[in-house]
């Protein structure tokens, strides 16, 4: 293993600790969409802020991870200072948002006598280990000349991570300035919410796939990192409420999403030929993008945006974010610094992929309900208990990464 393998392997645990804490979350807003939540612990909306900015933080502490154990066989060189102070930070802050947006959300928690606005500064700090990130990797790259295909899609990645932090930023200044237009407010919310996702995700995911598929043998033909990023950028049009948005604006956006989606598909159909290769989560995780290709196309007949921009947001995102990007990301955490040949390491894959199955189907039907036989309550309930499943399937796969400083080879 590499000199950094334990400080991968540690990250690596810390990630999917937040992924599973995150999750608990998650699971518990489930069950609180069926039962109710009990008196005490919580409002609903404030505790939806608590499970998606730790989230969140799941998968950027994980591609930050995989891109930091790649990169000085890239470079030749090795880190730089401060990646350590980075990492630690940006866990720290990730993490505490869990704690400070769960009892009042974006509003004022009483400390003492002081009243402070806890999860818009733990986002904030989150947020500024961000940059830190941003400006170490371009110290640890920019003299570059020949750069390697992942390198490229992470630098592009980068540059769509900035842009949608700016989004993520607007939303304090639009608070001073008293800034109330509800389409710049919906705006800066979907700068930062899709770029982050359709964007940034996207492609440092690519990035750290390819470079895992390297390592087995040259990756060719692949579609160019810069092309996909631009194309990608006015997409998050898409994301806001239809009464909001122009339809020429839609329009623009409709056509740079299907150019997306086809150089998505052409990504696919690499990765496709290299199957063999790739890592069992990978594959599963890659089914989530068929549904942005599949959408891209449905969304262009009229109506059909409208229609699923309401009823189908949160199966949407959550395509995306969970079926998709963090279903890759624990795949290929597990094959590059998890413990191999562990029955144990089958059945978590086993059970992240059964419960994230079923919970995607439920909440896909749950937007064709009123022609199913099946009421709405049993579909959350049926969403509910698999989660149970995905946050078992988190907490079991930790076991994969300890101890930090060694790789057991069988169990
Ligand atoms: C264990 C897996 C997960 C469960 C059980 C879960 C559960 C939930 C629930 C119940 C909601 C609120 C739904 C509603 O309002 O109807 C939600 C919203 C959300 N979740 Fe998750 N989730 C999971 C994984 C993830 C992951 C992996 C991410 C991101 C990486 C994520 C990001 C989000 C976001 C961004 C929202 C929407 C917040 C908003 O409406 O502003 N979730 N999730």
């Amino acid at each position: 293993m590499p000199d950094n393998a334990a400080f991968s392997r540690k990250y690596a645990f810390f990630a999917l600790l937040i992924l599973a804490l995150a999750g608990s979350a998650g699971s518990f807003l489930r069950f609180g969409l069926v039962y109710g939540i009990p008196p005490g612990w919580g409002q609903f909306h404030n505790i939806i802020h608590a499970h998606s900015h730790t989230m969140f933080g799941w998968t950027i502490l994980a591609l930050m991870t995989l891109i930091w154990q790649r990169l000085p066989a890239y470079t030749g060189r090795p880190l730089p200072r401060g990646v350590r102070w980075q990492m630690a930070a940006t866990l720290t802050f990730s993490l505490l948002q869990l704690a400070a947006f769960w009892p009042n959300g974006y509003g004022v928690t009483r400390i003492g006598s002081a009243e402070l606005p806890l999860g818009a500064i733990s986002a904030g700090l989150a947020g500024l280990t961000w940059f830190w990130f941003m400006a170490l990797y371009w110290r640890a790259t920019r003299d570059m000349t020949q750069q390697p295909h992942a390198m490229k899609l992470w630098n592009w990645a980068i540059v769509l991570l900035f842009i949608a932090s700016m989004g993520a930023m607007a939303e304090p200044g639009l608070m001073a300035m008293s800034i109330e237009n509800n389409f710049i407010k919906h705006l800066f919310l979907h700068l930062f919410l899709d770029l982050f996702t359709t964007g940034w995700l996207l492609l440092a995911t690519f990035g750290a796939i390819i470079a895992y598929l390297e390592d087995r043998g040259s990756m060719v033909d692949l579609p160019s990192a810069k092309l996909l990023a631009l194309f990608i950028l006015p997409t998050f049009l898409l994301g806001m409420s239809p009464d909001l948005l122009q339809s020429w604006l839609f329009w623009v956006a409709s056509a740079a999403n299907l150019v997306v989606a086809s150089l998505v598909a052409i990504y696919l159909y690499r990765f496709y030929l290299r199957r063999d290769d790739l890592p069992l989560l990978v594959k599963f995780g890659l089914l989530g993008l068929l549904v942005q290709i599949g959408s891209a196309l449905l969304m262009i007949i009229p109506g059909v945006w409208a229609w699923g921009a309401g009823t189908l947001r949160i199966f949407y995102l959550h395509d995306m974010l969970l079926l998709w990007t963090s279903s890759a990301l624990l795949g290929l955490l597990i094959a590059r610094f998890g413990n191999l040949k562990s029955a144990w390491r089958s059945w978590t894959e086993w059970l992240w992929m059964g419960g994230v199955g079923v919970m995607w189907l439920a909440l896909l039907l749950g937007g064709f309900v009123q022609w199913l036989p099946l009421s709405g309550r049993s579909l959350l309930t049926i969403a509910a208990w698999a989660s149970v499943f995905i946050v078992l399937a988190a907490f079991m796969a930790l076991r994969s990464f300890m101890p930090f400083d060694k790789c057991r080879a069988t169990e």
